[in-house]
């Protein structure tokens, strides 16, 4: 069953009542999305390996941890999830970046694929998906799949905010896969949005509504 991390820092929770306040404008939302990520980034790679190396100092030889083995690929769901990307690349400058196209059919609140472009050497890379909401899980369900098409084997799953049954659906789904949430809310209305959530992440993001 994979792991469900709930990352409830108090400057991830104080963050998100601004996402999720309706007052809240396009620059603001943008803002604290990238700050949400890199928070979340930093605890969602704490246990990358890291092996000792040998530098010189300005005053003496010194061993040092650096990072080691797989290196790392960020992936947005399109739209919403690039709005993670840049917070993240600030931190982990060498991940490449693959980018998967999905939108939820507004009737069946089915995802449907519309984009995919991967690193070619993603398989050899742990693989963090981003996406702000996590709601019936089928967005992210199906990132997954396709990434594992890839062959990629070490996949992480980063969302701000999460609905249960959505957290249920990846566990049934990818058993393998962690997950990292900011919060996990009540439920999913009747159009599949999480309840109370912060609305749609990417109209928020991008202005759009
Ligand atoms: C939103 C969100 C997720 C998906 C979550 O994207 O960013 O990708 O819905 O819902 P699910 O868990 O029920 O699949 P949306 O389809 O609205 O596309 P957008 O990012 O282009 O706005
Ligand atoms: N997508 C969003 O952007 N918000 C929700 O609440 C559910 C899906």
């Amino acid at each position: 069953m994979s792991n469900v991390h709930v990352l409830d820092h108090p400057l991830l929770q104080h963050k998100l009542s601004i996402l999720r306040n309706k007052d809240t404008g396009v620059k603001e939302f943008r803002e604290v999305v990238g700050e949400i990520a890199a928070l979340m980034c930093y605890e969602a790679t704490r246990n990358l390996p890291t092996e000792e190396i040998t530098i010189e100092t300005p005053i003496a030889p010194a061993k040092v941890r650096v990072l080691a083995g797989k290196k790392l690929a960020i992936v947005p769901i399109l739209r919403a999830g690039l709005g993670m990307v840049d917070a993240m690349v600030d931190l982990v400058p060498s991940a490449k970046i693959g980018h998967i196209g999905l939108f939820r059919d507004p009737e069946t609140h089915e995802p449907v694929k519309y984009y995919c472009k991967m690193p070619p050497d993603i398989a050899d890379r742990q693989v963090f998906i981003v996406d702000p909401m996590l709601a019936t899980g089928g967005s992210a369900s199906d990132a997954i799949t396709f990434i594992k098409e890839y062959g990629c084997r070490n996949i992480t799953l980063m969302n701000i905010l999460a609905a249960p049954e959505g957290i249920a659906k990846v566990q049934t789904d990818h058993p393998d896969v962690d997950i990292f949430v900011a919060a996990v809310d009540e439920k999913l209305n009747d159009h599949a949005y999480i309840v109370p959530g912060l609305g749609d992440a990417g109209d928020r993001i991008f202005g759009t509504k």
